[in-house]
């Protein structure tokens, strides 16, 4: 297909997959934990099938709770999940790996038996973290912390991080955090249920999807199939030059989700930091940043629009810039690792924000190709209201319903398909660059990349 720009995508219903139930979307592991933005895992199929093929390595830069990964898991593909974020690291984890169903029943009729008898009373909470202290109570905390130490005393590695995984799912519902609010807001009224109750039939609900995903994958014989989960920064992964086949992602989006934020009890409990503001700089997107020069970015959309937003909301403007700067560094990371001729299929949304529009797709299109990359195609789909809060409100707060005067925000979101170009005319070769392609091709590197 032609490269025109793709200002104006087709949509394309097909990509929609709004006619799917609950249920089709979170079959096997992929329900087991809560996560903000996450992909459909039937979007992830459709690309895997067309892009990639079986024993080819995937690489979710941006992975979240590991999607990508059990996607690739289930289709035969090795992959890679990346993230900051050690809270999603931990899901993706669990999710990633299916575990004999018979030792997992045995394994949970020992863990209720030790639940059942425990008899711990120990004041926990007075040496809890300053942060866990404002979201649970001093008894909720304790009944917690009884449970969480039984959990603890898994051997097995796999199961404890099954088990850590389902904790972590049920700790927002066991605190004071406001129950409908995806963002920290506390409900000091809120009945609270014992801990035990809510574990255990999430723990229920788990075991019976891992022993459909272990089913679907001993079937394919898919068991054995590489999945690595890493911590690294989507800009600096760590991955060898040229080694991936596929890139399926999709970055955080600017002025969203504050993702140490939303993920600050797992965080916090699981002790991989005790200090949340700490963390947040980290996060792509995240609004606290320190100052940054616009100048830097090499995108003249994105100037345009940053010169508006500069004149009506100056932090605003700082913030989309540096969320610019970082998409850049991603995207030239993901061409770094991609093999020639390998595609990254990069999920993006354009917003709006205080009446200005927030060309991302755009800007994402323009960075790609200054990077190097063709643009094979930008299909545009529509997001279905329930994986995202549709409108904002003339300060910038997120809402469900319209009130008229809403902004629509995130009703659409493109796949932008990017081809690392084969080596050809359009870009002469230095005879070093040839040199030393020929030299790793006849070498046959294993692909392999270890955990
Ligand atoms: C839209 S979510 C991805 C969700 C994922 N597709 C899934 O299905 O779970 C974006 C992710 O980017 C992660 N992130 C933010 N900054 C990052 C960085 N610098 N490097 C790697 N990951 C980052 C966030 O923690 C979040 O998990």
């Amino acid at each position: 297909m032609m490269d025109t720009g793709f200002k104006n995508a087709q949509l394309d219903d097909s990509w929609a997959f709004d006619t799917l139930t609950r249920k089709e979307t979170t079959y096997a592991s992929h329900g087991y934990h809560k996560y903000p933005a996450k992909f459909i895992p039937q979007l992830v199929k459709r690309l895997l099938d067309k892009y990639s093929s079986e024993g080819d390595f995937i690489l979710d830069p941006f992975g979240g709770c590991g999607t990508t990964l059990v996607e690739s898991k289930i289709n035969s593909r090795n992959s890679i999940c990346i993230d900051v974020n050690e809270a999603a690291l931990l899901i993706a984890s669990a999710k990633k790996t299916a575990i004999n169903s018979e030792l997992l029943n045995i394994k949970n009729i020992n863990l209720q038996k030790r639940l059942s008898e425990n008899r711990d009373h120990k004041n926990y909470y007075k040496s809890a973290n300053k942060r866990l202290k404002y979201w649970f109570t001093k008894a909720q905390y304790n009944r917690l912390m009884r449970l969480y130490k039984e959990i603890q005393k898994e051997d097995n590695q796999e199961i404890r991080t099954f088990y850590r995984c389902c904790f972590s799912n049920i700790l927002k519902n066991c605190s004071i955090w406001y129950s409908k609010s995806i963002k920290p807001m506390r409900d000091p009224d809120k009945k609270l249920v014992d801990p035990k109750v809510i574990f255990t039939a999430h723990l229920n609900y788990m075991t019976k999807q891992n022993s459909e995903y272990y089913n679907l994958l001993t079937k394919s014989g898919a068991l054995e199939v590489k999945s690595y989960v890493k911590k690294a920064d989507a800009r600096a992964t760590g991955i060898p030059n040229k080694s991936m086949d596929l890139i399926i992602t999709s970055p955080p989006y600017a002025i969203s989700y504050e993702y140490a934020d939303i993920h600050q009890l797992s965080l916090l409990w699981f002790g991989f930091t005790d200090d949340i503001k700490s963390v947040r700089k980290n996060y792509i997107g995240s609004s606290y940043r320190e100052k940054v020069n616009a100048a830097k970015i090499n995108s003249p959309v994105a100037i345009d629009m940053i010169n508006a937003l500069n004149s009506c909301d100056p932090h605003l403007s700082n913030q989309i810039s540096h969320y610019i700067i970082d998409l850049e560094s991603s995207f030239k990371e993901m061409f770094r690792v991609l093999r020639r001729g390998k595609r990254a299929c990069i999920i993006i949304g354009d917003t709006k924000y205080k009446g200005i529009d927030i060309k991302n797709k755009e800007i994402a299109i323009e960075l790609l190709k200054n990077i190097g990359f063709d643009i094979e195609t930008v299909i545009r789909r529509k997001i279905s209201s329930k994986t995202f809060t549709p409108y904002r409100d003339s300060i910038g707060r997120f809402s469900q319903k319209s009130n008229g005067k809403m902004e629509g925000i995130y009703q659409y979101e493109y796949i932008i398909v990017a081809i690392r170009p084969e080596l050809n005319n359009r870009y002469p070769l230095k005879q070093f660059e040839k040199i030393a392609y020929d030299l790793l091709n006849s070498l046959k590197i294993d692909r392999f990349y270890g955990s």
